[in-house]
């Protein structure tokens, strides 16, 4: 358990611009910064961020909150998960925060270290005389020195021993490296798998370095490429390369674009695309999918051209459409190449083309299909419509269905009528729709205000800028909001100023996500559109006394009124109808 205490400081050391900053392009505009939001499909610039009130707010989509909120949403990791993350961030530690690490068993961080030390070392060699060659094979092949630095490329020397010499000469022990899979014995010498290859590290999905894959840089008899063995750190069925990468991108970008190897990776990267990670040659996993399901966009497929190329999208369609993964399929018309190719051969500019010719999934299922029968024989027709017959039926949405009814129909001289009955035929049992699990933030209505809630604004967005008006509101013990929810906020504010002497809108915030539930997520909502409000008053005492007298004076126009409001919320229907009634028994009362 993390005190408020440590979890207050850590918010008040983080930057939420620097924070922000890290994960996505933060723009200086004004004594403001922007972003693009990540929390919703946008290319303008609606997340706005406050340096000097530590939160952020955008405009279109109603996400906000302080410099926890963010990380929290994200990266989709609960609220305690977030304040470590920005702890370490920081370079913030607390004893508290230890506790968490002690239970990470100290094998797995001893072997992160020994990976990272390799990696640095490896990046090292790639700059030194030894590297020469490496160096020129990269940027023979395109690969400029702005993307090594990027993608972290590395290489090992060719003396083969001289890496391990180097890692042990850190106080790495051999059995540390052997653990990792660097090291292997060969005739007496303790030698490097990667050596006299160029490295690339492979990251987990919380972006840790846990191994690496190497290529040879001589076209000669050996393994093109070479990656770290199954250990304890690495699993070739969960890593995905680039991902570490595509993590801080997918949200910008839009998609995440899966390709075959480590060369189409970079060719994404020079086309503009960096929301890309490479399956590595191997088939695409549940686990593989599981992580891509945590980034949360749809997915564009660019295997590559050929036929194995095409099939394995079929395959990886599959195992996406089980997570409920959205995805489209880039289309590669009659080429039978890999990106990295296009691009060598035809440049940046007709890839990026490429990159955004995409097929619905629907569309590129049946032209894979359509292309392996022959339907000028009555037998190639039959079977390309049993083929896609049971693909057919598990489309739920209706238009999409008929479509390709419609074509089936066209391509094979079957009736519609016999296809639909044969996909009626396989309909099971409606499975849940496949949804993407956007986060849904109820946008605060913007129709037009009245004008007790226009007063009541006025008011709360004063008291969010100074505690002077909090002072006053609490001195006027007979005024008090009348909605519930603005009540709620002023007494939080109230309870901070009288613990903390101070308030500060980041404390609220924090307060809030702690009881982390359906009602904090509306108030933080709210606090941050108001606080965000361009028409908020700058604080005077006149100012804030006659928003309590006008506060005062709507509220006895109609009082009874929002008694009942007052007293129902929160309840449930049968207590609401009990209030209802007393209501209306002392309207009667009253006449
Ligand atoms: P490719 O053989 O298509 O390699 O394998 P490539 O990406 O086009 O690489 P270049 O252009 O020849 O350098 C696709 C991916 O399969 C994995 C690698 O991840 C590679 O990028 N692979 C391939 C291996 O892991 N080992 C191998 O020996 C070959
Ligand atoms: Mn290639």
């Amino acid at each position: 358990m993390i005190s408020p205490q440590v979890i207050e400081e850590i918010r008040k050391q983080a930057d939420i611009v620097e924070i922000i900053s890290s994960y996505i392009d933060v723009k200086k505009k004004g004594n403001q910064f922007v972003a693009v939001c990540p929390f919703h499909a946008d290319t303008n610039p609606s997340l706005s961020i406050s340096r000097q009130l530590q939160i952020y707010k955008c405009f279109s989509c109603q996400a906000g909150g302080n410099v926890f909120t963010f990380v929290q949403e994200y990266e989709r990791i609960p609220f305690i998960d977030a304040v470590r993350k920005v702890a370490e961030m920081i370079g913030y530690s607390s004893s508290e925060l230890d506790k968490k690490e002690r239970s990470v068993p100290s094998e797995v961080t001893n072997a992160l270290n020994v990976v990272k030390q390799a990696n640095e070392l490896y990046q090292y060699l790639l700059k030194s005389n030894d590297g020469k060659q490496a160096l020129d094979y990269l940027l023979e092949r395109g690969i400029s020195q702005e993307m090594i630095d990027y993608f972290e490329l590395g290489y090992s020397s060719s003396n083969p021993e001289l890496s391990i010499k180097l890692l042990r000469g850190k106080g790495i022990e051999i059995e540390q490296l052997e653990k990792v899979g660097i090291l292997k014995r060969s005739q007496g010498l303790f030698t490097d798998i990667f050596t006299g290859r160029v490295t690339f590290p492979i990251y987990n999905e919380h972006s840790e370095c846990i191994g690496f894959s190497s290529r040879r840089i001589i076209n000669n008899d050996e393994a093109k490429y070479v990656n770290s063995p199954n250990n304890i750190l690495f699993n070739k069925s969960n890593v995905l390369y680039n991902y570490q990468n595509a993590k801080k991108e997918a949200k910008r970008e839009g998609y995440l674009y899966i390709v075959e190897g480590f060369m189409d990776v970079f060719a994404l990267y020079q086309a503009g695309v960096k929301s890309c990670v490479a399956i590595m040659g191997t088939a695409l996993t549940p686990s593989h999918a599981k992580m891509i399901k945590k980034l949360n966009v749809p997915v564009r497929l660019c295997l590559d051209g050929d036929e194995p190329g095409q099939h394995a999208m079929v395959r990886v369609g599959e195992i996406l459409d089980v997570e409920g993964i959205e995805y489209q399929v880039v289309d590669y018309g009659k080429s039978t190449q890999d990106p990295d190719e296009i691009l060598q051969k035809y440049g940046k500019d007709i890839l990026k083309k490429l990159l955004n010719r995409v097929l619905d999934k629907y569309d590129f299922i049946y032209l894979y299909y359509k292309k392996k029968f022959d339907l000028s024989s009555s037998i190639g027709r039959r079977q390309f419509a049993e083929t896609l017959i049971p693909q057919v039926s598990k489309i739920k949405d209706e238009i999409s269905r008929d479509i390709l009814i419609n074509r089936l129909s066209l391509d094979t001289g079957i009736t519609k009528d016999i296809l639909n009955k044969e996909c009626a035929k396989l309909v099971q049992k409606p499975e849940q729709k496949a949804t993407f699990n956007t986060i849904q933030y109820t946008p605060i209505k913007k129709s037009k205000k009245s004008k007790l809630d226009n007063i009541q604004r006025a008011t709360l967005m004063m008291m969010l800028s100074s505690n002077e008006a909090i002072k006053d509101y609490q001195a006027n013990s007979n005024i008090n909001f009348v909605d519930p929810l603005y009540l709620e906020i002023a007494n939080y504010m109230i309870d901070i100023l009288e613990t903390q002497h101070e308030f500060d809108i980041g404390t609220l915030i924090s307060v809030l996500q702690q009881s982390n539930n359906q009602r904090s997520q509306t108030l933080i909502s709210t606090i941050t559109e108001l606080q965000s409000n361009e028409y908020s008053q700058p604080y005077s005492k006149v100012a804030m006394e006659d928003n309590l007298m006008a506060l005062k004076r709507e509220y006895d126009k109609n009082k009874n009124e929002f008694k009942f409001k007052n007293e129902t919320y929160g309840k449930d229907y049968g207590e609401q109808a009990k209030i209802l009634q007393d209501y209306v028994d002392s309207q009667k009362g009253d006449k």
